[in-house]
């Protein structure tokens, strides 16, 4: 527990470069909200955080509140956006530590490294302020970092540099460890920019040199510390995140097929053993068991598979439970709390809803099957459906143990087919069907003899 350092991230911008309207919080990478990167990682360190809020304070608060590390979260406001110097100032009754961490909210590439090693270096050199810096070989939109001429060091922003500063590719990464005593005092001497009218929390850095207090830097890779600022940065940065999520699964026993082609949310979770092919997406909380199949294309969303689950290429399941061993697709679609019990088959251009399957039960072709109980070993023919819905109401299907729906059957719900019952093929149910029994629901063929050749006749006598 790092009871000495709380950290402060600061979220209340506009995130004008964004040109959405929206804030950057408010974007999930990886399936989970820019800041939430950075509050699970300091909820990961034990380090208590403060986010300072403005622009769209209450949907932001909303989204992060929804996850384990969000809850913990003390929430300051800063009703005008001034700059991220005025941002700190805001957190200010909130610090209770010795040193306070400052995050610029939109680096959802930091890692437990970055922010342990400049605690580490920090404290062991005794310093009063050490901040992180990068490299980079197009340097435009940071704050430069460079000595004065008196060798204490500086952050010039980007709008304030001169065209030779502008060259400078030692870059502000936007993270700050700082003692609280001194912050205190050098947040009340900051002034506003001349040329944006911002206060700057990077001031403080000049400030400590002409107070003469020790200033350490931590120089760091770029790919860890990047920030968003515009929709290509977003894209770049969750592209680096994909790819960590990857690299970590296959580590962990995880086969992907052409690895680059396919998408892991941060919070899905995969037992070893398991293979996922060309362009499939994990994506939400999806947990997946062991030895379990996902082939090309398919999409699966806040779902859980057990072990040896075989879900089918071009598959969507979304908010759905399926058992041990069970297949499902190709082309099926899973939906509303779908859940299919071991052993189960769905095939394709089966869509399923709301609706349990028992174990070892079928649907392999062309079937909806909508607010329905299905009994275990039970078989829906091809093109069967449930009719759940009367234009106002959604009603209930019940299907028993092992009954078999005849093909291109439409079971009108509320409706009750017992256990071992058969349904004739191409009927309409509107009435329970007892266990056993064969419920037929359609008119009798009918076979006209000669049919075809009375009609020849016919239409030589008139002339045609
Ligand atoms: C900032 C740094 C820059 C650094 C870069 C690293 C300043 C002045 N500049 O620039 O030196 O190289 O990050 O990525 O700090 N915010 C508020 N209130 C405000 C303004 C901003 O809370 O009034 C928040 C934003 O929501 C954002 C963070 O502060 O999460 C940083 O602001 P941003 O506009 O992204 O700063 P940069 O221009 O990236
Ligand atoms: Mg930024």
């Amino acid at each position: 527990m790092q009871h000495d350092v709380q950290a402060v991230i600061l979220a209340a911008g506009k995130s004008t470069r964004f040109g959405t309207g929206q804030s950057k919080q408010l974007v999930e990478l990886c399936g989970m909200p820019m800041m939430v990167h950075a509050l699970e990682l300091l909820h990961s360190l034990s380090i208590d955080t403060t986010a300072v809020l403005g622009y769209q304070a209450d949907e932001i608060e909303q989204s992060f509140k929804e996850y384990k590390a969000g809850k913990k979260v003390t929430v300051v406001h800063q009703a005008e956006q001034k700059g991220t110097g005025d941002a700190v100032r805001c957190s200010e009754p909130a610090w209770h530590a010795d040193h306070i961490l400052i995050l610029n909210g939109d680096m959802p590439l930091l890692t437990q490294e970055v922010i342990s090693s400049l605690i580490y270096r920090h404290k062991t050199g005794n310093y009063a302020l050490t901040f992180a810096t990068m490299q980079l070989d197009n340097p435009t939109g940071y704050g430069r970092v460079f000595a004065d001429k008196t060798g204490s060091l500086l952050i010039c922003e980007e709008k304030e540099c001169t065209p030779e500063q502008r060259s400078i590719k030692t870059v502000n990464a936007g993270v700050y460890l700082v003692r609280r005593d001194f912050l205190a005092q050098s947040l009340q001497t900051l002034l506003e920019s001349d040329v944006t009218g911002e206060v700057y929390i990077t001031d403080i850095i000049a400030d400590a040199g002409n107070r003469g207090k020790k200033v350490g830097t931590y120089e760091v890779v770029a790919d860890l510390v990047r920030g968003v600022n515009t929709l290509a940065e977003l894209a770049a940065a969750e592209h680096i995140l994909y790819e960590r999520i990857r690299r970590r699964w296959l580590a962990h026993g995880v086969r992907l097929v052409d690895p680059s082609s396919i998408l892991i949310d941060r919070g899905v979770r995969i037992g070893r053993g398991s293979m996922i092919e060309r362009g499939a997406q994990l994506r939400g909380t999806t947990t997946l068991g062991k030895r379990v199949r996902v082939e090309p294309y398919a999409i699966v969303t806040n779902t859980t598979i057990a072990d040896e689950g075989h879900i089918k290429s071009h598959s969507v399941l979304q908010d759905s439970v399926v058992g041990c061993g069970v297949q499902v697709g190709p082309f099926a679609h899973l939906r509303g709390k779908a859940t299919l019990e071991d052993g189960a088959v769905i095939g394709n251009f089966v869509e399923i809803k709301n609706s349990t399957i028992g174990s070892k039960a079928k649907a392999k072709h062309l079937s909806y099957i909508g607010d329905a109980t299905v009994g275990e070993r039970a078989n829906i023919g091809a093109g069967s459906i449930t009719c759940n819905y009367d234009g106002q109401r959604k009603h209930h299907t019940r299907i028993g143990a092992r009954a078999m729906i005849g093909a291109n059957s439409s079971l009108v719900a509320p409706l009750s087919v017992g256990a071992q019952a058969y349904i004739a093929a191409g009927s309409v149910i509107t009435r329970d069907v007892p266990g056993g029994a064969l419920g037929v629901g359609r008119t009798r063929q009918e076979n006209k003899e000669q049919w075809v050749a009375a009609r020849r006749v016919l239409g030589e006598e008139q002339g045609r």
